[in-house]
């Protein structure tokens, strides 16, 4: 219900205190550039889940009450509130950048239950179906230029503007196309950007909601929620960075992972032995691909009972197995999933079910459903009690010298029907229900993890989660979950990771050759090429589908692999440079070109290309067959990466591109930091740094640090500073000095010449 004319207001330090007709609402400025809106008592008002930490900063803030209503200036934003609860945002010129629209929503005109049951009796779904009322919704004009981007993992291409989707963590494994509305993660936040604007919005809400941007008309778009409050945060900003630094720096940053996890990961469902896993590692070293990790997923445990080890299959000595693989460089990650086997006697369901550590049934029972153990409880993560429990299990995992976790199946994914909305959970210090916390699930079971991995290990923790909220960065890295083998996944896969990214999650990956169904060579060669690109890089499949390790297809598809693998190696410091740039500021990883060329229109819906950081643009094939491709450079100098051409943007260009051959980009002014490539990281030490240089005007930082631990918090960090020139000159500067092993020798590299030192 909207709320009736404003009828008293009142200015608490940030906060303007209002009085409606009909409810209460506030508006508080957290920063010049974020603003909260919330309708509800403050009382009423249940933490944040996705933010942690005071974010409200002192602003010299100027309020008016006008005739059009209420207004709010921060010398960055302008809000007017008006009467009904209207609340519309304006920048620091006075321009309208982001308004409620004042009129009716028009829902389309869809077909009468009758005609919906005959549907559903066929299998055919309406895009009604199992909707609900919203318990609110934000309704706001939509500008005729309006790209919407982020959203978390939606499928589709980059631009969501004329789509809807929906925000409850799901997992189906069918395969993921433009259709479905839900994937495994719900992060409720966008930028739009306009031919004059960009801003994001954040609605912080756990509930199942909706979010349809134009898809219902082309005048406005809206999001609601099935529950909860109206509670979102407008963000503003002078480009998609500066949006996305302050979406970052309220919902927080994913913290630069240790150096090896940029490595290469093999993984399969399906590697029932330890010998299996022999045969792996001793293929990745006799067939020379770099390889720093290898996953064990559910078969490594006894009955799928986590924390357990199946004795007979991967044998008795876990310890020493895993201790022989270390001394070949190999890190092993283990896969966590939280249903808790219900089996009398099994010493973490027991705990659990002492301590009223699981989700119970509105009776008081411990709620029961299935996954792959069986039977199985669920940890209520939202307790505090419960997530030190949780974290404190991990010393297990950690013990058998396990250096990373992958929390699986934590929408969570039940096999015997969704849990019903009314199983009882905890929020913290309050009782809640399945319906809140279902898409902060995996959430929490990541910051359970991550938490008790770094009290219990103390390196960075390594996590990866399938389910997420808002704010999951903070605690662990992304894949996208069960893909297929199909050409249409690889090509969603660019525009999912990007908008990812675009979402506070930079580091993300999906399932190289793709899990389920059967890869070809031509795909598997094709996706490692995008593959090596993205931030978390690992060849996963499901049980029963074709081999597809990177010598599975034969000498030419090997020789591609690692042609690729170890471009990644090489590329390991520049990455690593932009995790940390990504700690600072949010910008991700793997962007979309968008992201810094807002104002060009190819950019804006360019879907088959992207960027690793501001340096490298590429543009892998990713369709069947296709042995060229036109690319679209942005304005200025770039240099072909393979043969060094130099070409000036804006331009389309054909591009040969042959199996083997990904075409990359570098622009001009770039200075890449490299090394050698080697068999995992830290094989050889990283005394040499290798500078590819490519001539122009421009100048970066690189960092170094140990690459393991919280120490470069404390300043144990190196940080350069490099400068090109148009003939291609470089020069340096050591800007921070904290770390005791910089680098020995630093080599500056250029297309056709000698390789040179440089002395700093
Ligand atoms: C889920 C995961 C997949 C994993 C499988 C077995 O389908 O998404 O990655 O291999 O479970 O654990």
């Amino acid at each position: 219900m909207r709320l009736g004319n404003l009828i008293n207001y009142e200015i608490k330090n940030q906060t303007a205190v209002l009085e409606f007709q009909g409810g209460e609402a506030q508006v508080e400025v957290l920063t010049p550039a974020i603003i909260n809106v919330y309708q509800g008592k403050p009382e009423e008002r249940i933490p944040s889940k996705a933010i942690e930490g005071e974010k409200s900063v002192p602003v010299d803030i100027r309020t008016e009450k006008k005739e059009d209503g209420l207004w709010i200036q921060t010398g960055e934003v302008s809000v007017r509130v008006s009467d009904g609860f209207y609340v519309d945002f304006f920048d620091k010129y006075g321009a309208e950048t982001c308004a409620d629209f004042r009129g009716e929503r028009r829902q389309l005109q869809r077909v009468s239950d009758e005609f919906l049951r005959l549907l559903e009796e066929e299998g055919h779904q309406s895009s009604l179906t199992g909707r609900r009322e919203c318990a609110f919704d934000v309704v706001k004009k939509m500008d005729r230029s309006s790209h919407f981007y982020g959203l978390g993992d939606k499928t589709g291409f980059m631009d969501k503007r004329h789509y809807d989707y929906e925000m409850w963590n799901t997992d189906n494994p069918d395969p993921q196309m433009d259709n479905f509305k839900a994937l495994y993660k719900s992060i409720p936040f966008f930028i739009t950007l306009t031919d004059s604007h960009v801003y994001g919005i954040f609605m912080d809400n756990t509930y199942k909601s909706y979010f349809n941007m134009g898809q219902e008309s082309e005048e406005y778009y809206w999001f609601g929620a099935e529950g909860g409050k109206l509670d979102y945060y407008y963000i503003a900003g002078g480009s998609m960075a500066e949006v996305l630094e302050g979406y970052t720096y309220l919902t927080g940053r994913c913290p630069l992972p240790q150096r090896w996890t940029l490595g290469y990961h093999q993984s399969r469902w399906g590697y029932m032995t330890l010998e299996d896993v022999e045969e792996i590692a001793s293929g990745m070293r006799e067939n020379d691909i770099p390889c720093d990790v290898i996953h064990f997923d559910i078969d490594y445990m006894q009955d799928y009972k986590v924390f357990t080890w199946n004795q007979e299959r991967y044998r008795n000595d876990p310890d020493a197995f895993l201790r022989q693989l270390a001394e070949k460089g190999f890190k092993v990650v283990t896969i966590n999933d939280p249903g808790v086997k219900k089996e009398e006697g099994y010493y973490v369901y027991e705990e659990g079910v002492e301590n009223g550590f699981f989700a119970k049934t509105p009776e008081g029972e411990t709620y029961i459903n299935a996954v792959w153990p069986g039977d199985a409880a669920f940890p209520d993560f939202g307790n505090p009690a419960v997530r030190q429990w949780w974290g404190d299990k991990q010393q297990f995992l950690l013990d058998r010298g396990v250096r990373g976790i992958w929390n699986d199946m934590n929408e969570p994914a039940s096999f015997r029907g969704p849990l019903p909305e009314d199983v009882v959970f905890t929020d913290e210090d309050r009782q809640s229900t399945h319906a809140e916390m279902h898409n902060v699930y995996g959430h929490y079971m990541a910051k359970a993890t991550y938490e008790g991995l770094k009290k219990l290990d103390g390196r960075r923790p390594f996590v990866i989660t399938r389910a997420c909220y808002a704010g999951t960065q903070k605690y662990a890295t992304a894949w996208t979950g069960d893909n297929h083998s199909l050409w249409a996944h690889l090509q969603m896969a660019i525009p999912q990771l990007c908008n990812l990214g675009l979402s506070g999650m930079p580091f993300v990956g999906t399932d190289i050759g793709g899990f389920g169904s059967d890869t070809t060579p031509e795909l598997l060669a094709r996706w490692i090429q995008v593959g090596c690109f993205s931030p978390l890089f690992r060849n996963h499949a499901a049980l029963g589908t074709r081999r597809q390790e990177p010598w599975q297809f034969g000498t030419e598809i090997t020789d591609i692999y690692r042609k690729y693998v170890k471009l990644r190696y090489h590329w390991i410091p520049y990455f690593y440079d932009l995790f940390y740039e990504e700690e600072k500021t949010g910008a991700p990883v793997m962007r979309p070109l968008v992201f810094h060329y807002e104002k060009d229109k190819n950019a804006r819906q360019c879907n088959d290309e992207f960027m690793l950081g501001s340096r490298i643009l590429a543009a892998p094939v990713v369709s069947q067959g296709m042995k060229r491709r036109m690319v679209y450079l942005p304005e200025g100098v770039w240099y072909d990466y393979w043969n060094g051409e130099k070409v000036t943007g804006p331009a389309w260009i054909m591009r040969e591109a042959p199996l083997d051959t990904c075409p990359v980009y570098v622009k001009a002014g770039s200075i890449i930091p490299t090394m050698e490539p080697q068999s995992y990281v830290g094989e050889k030490p990283l005394d040499t740094l290798i500078l590819e240089v490519y001539p122009g005007e421009g100048s970066s930082e690189h960092y170094l640090d140990n690459g393991a631990d919280f120490a470069y918090r404390d300043g144990k960090y190196h940080q350069y500073r490099f400068t090109v020139q148009e003939d291609g000159t470089v020069a340096g500067e050591i800007v921070h000095a904290g770390y005791e092993k910089p680098y020995e020798r630093i080599v500056v590299r250029r297309f056709g010449c000698e390789d040179i030192d440089l002395h700093i």
